[in-house]
C-alpha cells in the first residue's frame, strides 16, 4: 500500500477580517498498512485534515508526501484527488439517493471507464463481503443505518483504494449498531493492510480502530502516541475529558495526599513536583464503593467516605453520583454493578495505578 507523510500541514480559511487556522502546522507520519485516528472536538479541523490528504484541498503550506511522491505543496495540489487511490467515507455517507445500492457502489467504477463485466464482479464481491447482496435493487431510503453506512464503505474499497480516509464514519448509526460496524471496519482494514486515517470526536470509534492516535485541538496535534497512553496518561485535563469519561477535582496538596473535602487521595509523586493545589482526575471504572469497610481490595485504595446522590443504568452498568459527605456541592461519578439507594453512605476506594495528577493550568504531572 503506501505511507503517508505530512510535513507541517496548515491550512487557513479567511473569513472576512478573521482567518480560522483549521490546519496549523502539522508534522507525522503514517506507515503503510497502519490505521491512525485523529480525536477531536467539533471544529477543530479534522474534515480540513482528511480533505487536504485527499487532495481536494489546497494547502496554505506545507507538504505531503504518498511514500516518496510529492502530493501536495504550498498553494498547490500536486497530484489530483482521483490519481492518489484514496477513498473517502463521509459523516453523512453522502450516498446518491436516486441510484440503488448497486449503483451507487458501482459508480466509482463507471467514472474510472471500467467494463461492464469487471464491474458487476466487483460490485457482487464487496456487496456479499458487507452484507449487501439482498439489497442491491434498493434505493438508499429504503435501508435500514447500517446497510447505508455499509453501502457507503462498499463504495469507498471497490475501487481497491491504497488509503482509506474515514470522517466520523459512525456518528450516524444508533448507538446498539456502532460496535458492529466498527469490529467490520476494523477487520477490513487488518485484512487488506490498509493505510487508514479515521477522525472522530468519539473516542470509541478511535481506540476501537486506531493503531496510533492524534489528538488535534485548534488545528494542532496536542498529543500522539497509543491510544491506550492517550486514555491512561492524557497529557492535559482537556484530553483526558475528550477520551472519556473523567473526574476531574481541584484539591489542596497535604503532605502526600491530594485533598479534596474528606477524602485524601495518595499523591502518585512527591508534593514537591506539584505544588499546593493540583487537579486530580480518575475515571468512574477506576473507583469502586463498599458499604461495608473493606480490609482492602487488589490494587485500590480507600480514600474516604462518600454519600450517593442518585444512581442510574447506562449500558450494563450503574452510573453513581456521588459527594464526599463533608460537602456535597462536589459531585463525582463511580460505575458500579449494582444500584446503590440515594443517601446511602460508602467507602470510595480508588484504583492506586490509576491516580492522574495535573498541575493547576491543567498538564499531566503525573
Ligand atoms: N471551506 C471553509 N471555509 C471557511 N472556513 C472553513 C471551511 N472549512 C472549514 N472551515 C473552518 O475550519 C475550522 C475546522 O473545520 P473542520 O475541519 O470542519 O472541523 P471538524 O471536522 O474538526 O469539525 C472550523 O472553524 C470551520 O468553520
Ligand atoms: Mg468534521
Amino acid at each position: 500500500m503506501v505511507a503517508i507523510r505530512v510535513e507541517n500541514l496548515t491550512k487557513y480559511f479567511r473569513k472576512g477580517k478573521n482567518v480560522i487556522k483549521a490546519v496549523d502546522h502539522v508534522t507525522f507520519k503514517v506507515s503503510d498498512g497502519v490505521a491512525f485516528g485523529i480525536l477531536g472536538p467539533s471544529g477543530h479541523g479534522k474534515t480540513t485534515f482528511l480533505r487536504l490528504i485527499a487532495g481536494l484541498e489546497v494547502p496554505t503550506d506545507g507538504y505531503i508526501y504518498f511514500d516518496d511522491e510529492l502530493v501536495s505543496a504550498p498553494n498547490r495540489v500536486v497530484v489530483e484527488p482521483e490519481r492518489r487511490n484514496v477513498a473517502m467515507v463521509f459523516q453523512n455517507w453522502a450516498l446518491y439517493p436516486n441510484m440503488t445500492v448497486y449503483d451507487n457502489i458501482a459508480f466509482p467504477l463507471k467514472m474510472a471507464k471500467m467494463s461492464k463485466h469487471e464491474i458487476d464482479k466487483r460490485v457482487r464481491e464487496i456487496a456479499e463481503e458487507l452484507e449487501l447482496t439482498h439489497v442491491l435493487n434498493h434505493y438508499p431510503k429504503e435501508l435500514s443505518g447500517g446497510q447505508q453506512q455499509r453501502t457507503a464503505l462498499a463504495r469507498a474499497l471497490v475501487k481497491n483504494p491504497k488509503v482509506l480516509l474515514l470522517d466520523e464514519p459512525f456518528s450516524n448509526l444508533d448507538a446498539a449498531l456502532r460496535d458492529s460496524a466498527r469490529a467490520l471496519v476494523r477487520r477490513i482494514q487488518r485484512e487488506r493492510k490498509l493505510t487508514t486515517i479515521i477522525v472522530s470526536h468519539d473516542p470509541a470509534d478511535i481506540f476501537s480502530i486506531a493503531d496510533i492516535a492524534g489528538v488535534i485541538i485548534d488545528g494542532k496535534f496536542a498529543q500522539v502516541g497509543n491510544p491506550s497512553d492517550i486514555y491512561s496518561k492524557p497529557a492535559t485535563t482537556i484530553i483526558a475529558a475528550l477520551s472519556g469519561d473523567v473526574n476531574l477535582m481541584s484539591a489542596k496538596v497535604i503532605e502526600e495526599n491530594a485533598v479534596i473535602a474528606n477524602l485524601k487521595i495518595p499523591l502518585p509523586v512527591s508534593e514537591k513536583e506539584v505544588g499546593d493545589e493540583a487537579i486530580v482526575g480518575i475515571r468512574p471504572d477506576e473507583m469502586k464503593l463498599l458499604i461495608e469497610m473493606a480490609q482492602g481490595i487488589q490494587g485500590f485504595v480507600n480514600v474516604g467516605k462518600v454519600k450517593v446522590k442518585v444512581s442510574s443504568y447506562s449500558l450494563g452498568v450503574f452510573r453513581v453520583v456521588i459527594s464526599p459527605v463533608t460537602d456535597e456541592s462536589i459531585e463525582l461519578v463511580v460505575v458500579s454493578d449494582e444500584p446503590i439507594q440515594p443517601g446511602t453512605e460508602a467507602y470510595l476506594y480508588v484504583r492506586k495505578d490509576r491516580i492522574k495528577v495535573f498541575a493547576k493550568d491543567g498538564r499531566l504531572i503525573a
